[in-house]
């Protein structure tokens, strides 16, 4: 029988799924912050972890490449829009808390913009959740994609507000930012590839079990 596929990804992710991985007696072999490994075996003969790209977990799950993973659900809600299926989100895992904010430079008046009806420039990596986020308020905006670093965007007159993950406020303060609007509550979630959920259930239950249990704690 084939080992059972972990996808996830490295930093918080990785970080917060070992003590849920511990609490089933699994330990893993290697930290991807130290090792350049991408395959990572465990404790467990049975379970390897593959280490890809937080925005990357949902494909390796929905197209089977791991049977299950661990992922944002502001990545999941990004991704879902783009491809119906093949994705089960049993357990919220109560890890990598944070949430989606629209922020703006602090000079910037963000109620009066919207107020007027002025169309926004908003920069993202989450072009999905922003495109519908301003829709549902009837605001117009022209999204522009970014892979990171959003905040530079109102600094530098790219754009006029951003839609990024806001944790402790932090980086938005160092770069003199303010957030003016939630866009979503965020935490991670463990998803589950439709077939293996089916014709592995025997293997995989125990780990479903495991970390629904551990999240509660
Ligand atoms: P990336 O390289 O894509 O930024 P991260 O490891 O930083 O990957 O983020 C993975 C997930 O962790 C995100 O999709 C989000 O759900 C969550 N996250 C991101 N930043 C934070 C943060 N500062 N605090 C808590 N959770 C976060
Ligand atoms: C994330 C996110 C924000 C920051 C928010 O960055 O992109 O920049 O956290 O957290 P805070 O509100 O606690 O400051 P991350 O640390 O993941 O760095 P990255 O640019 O490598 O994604
Ligand atoms: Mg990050």
């Amino acid at each position: 029988m084939d080992k059972l596929t972990l996808a996830l990804s490295k930093g918080r992710i990785f970080d917060d799924t070992l003590p849920l991985l511990a609490s089933v007696g699994i330990e893993v072999a290697e930290n991807p912050s130290t090792s350049r490994k991408l395959i990572l075996a465990t404790s467990d003969p049975n379970l390897q972890i593959l280490i890809v790209r937080a925005s990357d977990v949902p494909t390796y799950v929905q197209f089977g490449a791991a049977d299950f993973g661990v992922a944002g659900l502001d990545v999941l809600y990004e991704y879902s829009q783009d491809h119906a299926g093949g994705l089960y989100q049993p357990i919220d895992l109560n890890i990598a808390k944070c949430r989606l904010a629209v922020a703006v430079r602090q000079d910037f008046d963000y109620e009066k913009a919207v107020r007027q009806g002025s169309r926004l420039r908003v920069a993202t990596k989450y072009v999905n959740i922003t495109r519908e986020h301003f829709a549902k308020k009837g605001v117009h905006v022209d999204i522009i994609k970014l892979y990171g670093s959003m905040e530079l965007a109102p600094l530098t007159g790219l754009a006029d507000a951003i839609v990024d993950v806001v944790s402790t406020g932090g980086t938005l303060r160092a770069n003199n930012l303010i957030d003016v609007e939630d866009v979503m509550p965020v935490s991670s979630r463990l998803i589950v590839n439709q077939a293996a959920l089916k014709t592995r259930s025997k293997s995989l239950q125990p780990f479903l079990d495991a970390f629904e249990k551990a999240a509660l704690e």
